[in-house]
């Protein structure tokens, strides 16, 4: 049996939805009998919620991994680096401990190393590497989906995104998916393999900005820090925010894909720029 965690975010929720109607698939989320109404990521099959179990890797009961031949582990990323990386720990104990043959963990590409969530991946990563269990690391790379919501224009049509000059190597979340569902239904073939799944074109902001019908001004990453800290953002995010933002204006997050989103795709990778034109607010 193959379990997927995290199926209610947006990626787990992409990967649920390839994976649907499989008898030897089973899906894991922290609320499973959320109303769907309430469900961030609305699903469009009802039915897909009916053999969904509740995996809350904070509360030790609702691991239990019996009869799990490979555990599809999405990363569980916000909160401090103690919380992710004791949620992490909890899950692949927890697998190890009930038999589980093969871990598959959507990771950070290695070009990400800069950015302040990199280190209960690399952590993430190790824990695994020491582990008996066998592993396959997809680390994946900025998701498009998330540039719409980095660099999404203002109500004046200017994008102010403090990306600089940089570049980023977006990846359309999709094809993240795609990646995931056909490794963890194929787990031997990819034992104890680290793949970057990066882009195969760096977007700037100018480029953003005419995918967008938008103007790029880019503002500084003081003002942006400034702009993040509202009273209702819990403490890591602002950090976060703007580490995200400075990676990329440095420049580290730039190097486009050399074949290895390509090879484990079965067609050409969708381009990150549409992907981020379709995710901007408002669209349809
Ligand atoms: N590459 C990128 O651009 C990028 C961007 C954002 C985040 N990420 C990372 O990739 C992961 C998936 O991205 P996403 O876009 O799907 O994020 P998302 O929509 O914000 O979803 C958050 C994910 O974390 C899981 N999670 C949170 N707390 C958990 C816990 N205590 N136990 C088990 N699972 C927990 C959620 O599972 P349920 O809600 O189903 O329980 C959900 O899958 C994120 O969690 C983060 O680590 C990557």
């Amino acid at each position: 049996m193959l379990l997927i965690t995290g199926a209610s975010g947006a990626l787990g929720s992409l990967i649920a939805e390839r994976l649907a109607g499989r008898p030897d698939v089973r899906t894991g989320t922290r609320l499973p009998d959320r109303n769907q109404d309430q469900d961030r990521h609305q699903d469009r099959h009802q039915d897909r919620h009916q053999d969904r179990i509740r995996v809350d890797f904070d509360v030790p009961e609702t691991l239990d991994f019996t009869g799990v031949d490979t555990l599809l582990l999405i990363s569980a990323g916000y909160g401090e680096d103690d919380e992710v990386i004791a949620r992490h720990d909890a899950a692949i104990s927890a697998a190890e401990r009930d038999g589980v043959g093969h871990i598959v963990y959507t990771s950070l590409t290695e070009a990400g190393d800069h950015l302040p969530y990199a280190l209960p991946h690399r952590w993430t990563e190790r824990r695994l590497r020491n582990s008996p269990v066998a592993w396959t690391v997809l680390r994946n790379g900025l998701y498009a989906e998330l540039m719409a919501w980095l660099a999404a224009p203002g109500p004046d049509g200017r994008i102010t995104a403090p990306l600089g000059e940089g570049r980023v190597a977006a990846v359309a979340r999709e094809d993240l998916a795609e990646v995931a569902v056909r490794v963890a239904l194929a787990p031997a073939s990819h034992t104890n393999q680290v793949y970057e799944l990066v882009g195969d074109r760096p977007l700037s902001g100018a480029d953003l900005a005419e995918a967008a019908g938008a103007r790029y001004t880019p503002a500084t990453l003081a003002s942006a820090r400034a702009t993040l800290s509202t009273p209702d953002a819990a403490p890591f995010q602002p950090p976060m925010l703007v580490g995200t933002y400075s990676a990329i204006a440095a420049g580290f997050l730039a190097t486009p894909d050399t074949g290895t989103l390509r090879s484990l795709l079965p067609h050409p990778p969708r381009p990150a720029l549409t992907a981020y034109a379709a995710a901007l607010p408002g669209r349809p």
